[in-house]
């Protein structure tokens, strides 16, 4: 059961899409309201209560004992004490005796106290006056979780192509490196489906341009790629470069599509093209003028979108000059050296008619940005596009995926991105995934092998990384026919990947779980944080340490232990309890529920080239419903699904 109170005149964040019963404010079970500023919510835990959720937030699966921040903020640094990410993501469940979920929906800055002081008290402390909460009650966390996923609506769906593998590098300049990299996978026989092009594919970073002398011929470029199953997928930011004769600069400021600074006049940032204006994506007009620009792409046969620095990144401003500290607000442990004075300095106009610093609906920021080029290329493609964002909000999931932004090459980044997974399901962020390998920092082998062994399972499966770091694609290592074998690995689980996937998005359940998600009762499963469950089938327990050779693996049921190397599948059925498991790095191991099936199919070069019904099944169970559609259509729905029975 799902309810809503209303505090102030909440803004509409177009979070929650379907009809949820508005009650008195004396009808707020769970929590304690204190009035004030910030406004607060507290409630006191359970002893064992554990705490799901709350999405793009560092840390394990278990939110508990720590604090968090929501207020979007580009900041590489992902340690476990970084209060914020690049999302927020204000949804969380506390699972104990009963189990109950909160959303507050506020685009301003919320903190989740998590009992952080250990006395058992969970506190929300919110920013802005005008809010809506959503409480969610249910039976045990995951029923509350797929309550939730209900009313905020279905998430985004990508075509078949997004879920192959995905070769990127901020440094990829011209055509000529784009086609080496190509040709280099087609040599060591390393699956691709896709090249993403960082910002040296434009004209001086100038969005909507192409650098016309290092891609002289873009549409026929993707045209000739296409044929061979590869796509691009170029980079948009949000600034909008400053110079007359830039035409989407130029009808922005005769439209008055820009934030405003304190003056009332066009806001003025720096970002990687230097001085830009912000579009003012709040407003719906402004969303649709921002979505058709990507027509310059769509008219080049392009299909696939990432979009950056949205938060938005900020590195200098008209009232602050390049390189001087920002404004810290002082006195707040949690945000040092946080630019909050920035985005104070510049403003929205909403479409209720209501100015706001951008401080005050910060949040929105992205989300509104996804949404725009969502419903852009809804207008101006006829199939499914692939579109991910790095800041995001709650309902942002319905118009396109996330990935996880800058992490850096080490091991805690790789454990990172698994506890990431199952918190942004929750939230209705199903298609994301981090940068396979990391982003910041030298990669090595060891790494970058165990690595894909975890993004093999993520929608997103794309190799990123910075430049001035080591390049780290796969055929630059030693032995590339391992990499080889872990990539090709994605591509014959996909018949049970992208089913899966569609399966949970058109069902508004998740696609990734955490294993207490399946196995309530049992209270060892509850503690597990480094072993997933996706999709109906399968159990993952990837290796996340450096060196080491196996890892000790729980089963809270008989399985199907299957074992993926480079002579194809092997597959034992093993009893309940703890197994120890060695997997060298060209093998990747991973579990089939009992009564379970896993269709895979035959290996492939990329998507273009893969039969979704040209399936052996794996696994004891004897019936599997499969989705099946031509990987781009619009009319998705459950019809598409066949179903599969194993032969005895
Ligand atoms: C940001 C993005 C990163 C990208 C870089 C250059 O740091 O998060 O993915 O490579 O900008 O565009």
């Amino acid at each position: 059961m799902i309810t809503q109170f209303h505090y102030g005149t909440p803004v509409e964040t177009f979070a929650v899409v379907e009809q949820v019963p508005l009650c008195d404010h004396e009808q707020l079970r769970h929590f304690t309201r204190k009035k004030g500023s910030p406004q607060s919510f507290s409630c006191q835990l359970g002893e064992d209560d554990i705490i799901y959720g709350l999405g793009e937030t560092m840390r394990g699966i278990n939110k508990r004992g720590a604090r968090y921040i929501s207020f979007n903020y580009d900041d590489p640094h992902h340690k476990d004490d970084m209060p914020s990410m690049y999302g927020a993501h204000n949804f969380f469940v506390v699972d104990g005796e009963t189990a109950f979920g909160a959303f507050f929906d506020t685009p301003a800055k919320v903190v989740f106290d998590m009992d952080s002081r250990g006395d058992g008290v969970l506190s929300v402390s919110c920013e802005s006056q005008d809010l809506r909460l959503y409480v969610v009650e249910g039976e045990n966390a995951y029923d509350v979780v797929r309550q939730f996923l209900h009313v905020i609506g279905q998430s985004f769906l990508p075509p078949l192509w997004a879920f192959g593998y995905g070769q990127s590098r901020w440094g990829y300049k011209t055509e000529r490196d784009v086609s080496r990299v190509i040709a280099k996978h087609e040599e060591k026989g390393i699956p691709l489906d896709y090249v993403c092009l960082d910002i040296d594919y434009m004209d001086r970073y100038i969005d909507f341009t192409i650098n016309k002398r290092r891609f002289p011929d873009l549409a026929g470029y993707t045209a000739g790629l296409k044929e061979k199953g590869i796509h691009l997928v170029p980079i948009v930011d949000a600034g909008i470069k400053i110079e007359p004769g830039n035409r989407v600069y130029d009808e922005g400021v005769r439209s008055g599509f820009f934030c405003k600074n304190h003056e009332g006049t066009d806001f003025q940032a720096e970002v990687w093209p230097g001085m830009t204006h912000f579009p003012d994506f709040l407003r719906e007009e402004v969303r649709t003028w921002f979505g058709e620009q990507y027509r310059i792409y769509t008219d080049c046969g392009l299909e696939g979108f990432w979009n950056d620095m949205n938060e938005p990144a900020i590195f200098s401003t008209e009232y602050r000059a390049k390189g001087t500290k920002p404004d810290v607000e002082r006195g707040d442990p949690d945000q040092p050296e946080r630019h909050i004075a920035d985005f104070k300095d510049f403003f929205h106009r909403l479409d209720d008619g209501r100015e706001k610093s951008n401080y005050e609906v910060h949040n929105l920021f992205g989300a509104m940005m996804t949404r725009a080029s969502g419903e852009g290329l809804d207008r101006l493609l006829d199939k499914r596009y692939l579109l991910f964002s790095r800041s995001s909000y709650i309902g942002a999931h319905r118009y396109g995926g996330i990935w996880t932004g800058d992490n850096a090459s080490t091991w805690e980044m790789l454990r990172q991105n698994v506890y990431h997974m199952p918190s942004l399901n929750m939230c209705g962020f199903l298609y994301t995934g981090a940068d396979t390998g990391g982003f910041g920092g030298n990669s090595n082998r060891e790494l970058l092998l165990r690595w894909l062994a975890v993004s093999v399972f993520t929608p997103l499966m794309r190799n990123h990384s910075a430049i001035f770091t080591k390049n780290q694609e796969c055929y630059r290592f030693r032995q590339p026919e391992d990499f080889r074998t872990l990539v090709s690995l994605r591509y014959r689980l996909l018949p049970y990947l992208y089913s899966e996937f569609m399966k949970a998005a058109l069902r508004r359940n998740m696609y990734i779980k955490p294993l207490a998600f399946d196995y309530p009762e049992d209270g060892k499963a509850r503690e597990i944080e480094d072993q997933l469950m996706v999709g109906e089938s399968v159990m993952i327990a990837p290796i996340l340490e450096q060196g080491a050779k196996g890892r000790i693996v729980y089963l809270p049921e008989p399985m199907t232990e299957v074992r993926y190397g480079s002579d194809g599948f092997t597959c034992i059925n093993v009893g309940a309890g703890e197994r120890t498991v060695m997997a060298p790095l060209n093998q990747v191991v991973f579990y089939i529920r009992q009564g379970k099936l896993v269709p895979v199919g035959k290996p492939a070069a990329n998507t273009a080239e893969l039969d979704l019904l040209d399936v052996e099944l794996l696994g004891t169970g004897s019936v599997y419903e499969q989705y099946v559609d031509d990987g781009s259509t619009k009319r998705c729905g459950l019809e598409h699904c066949v179903i599969r029975r194993r032969e005895a």
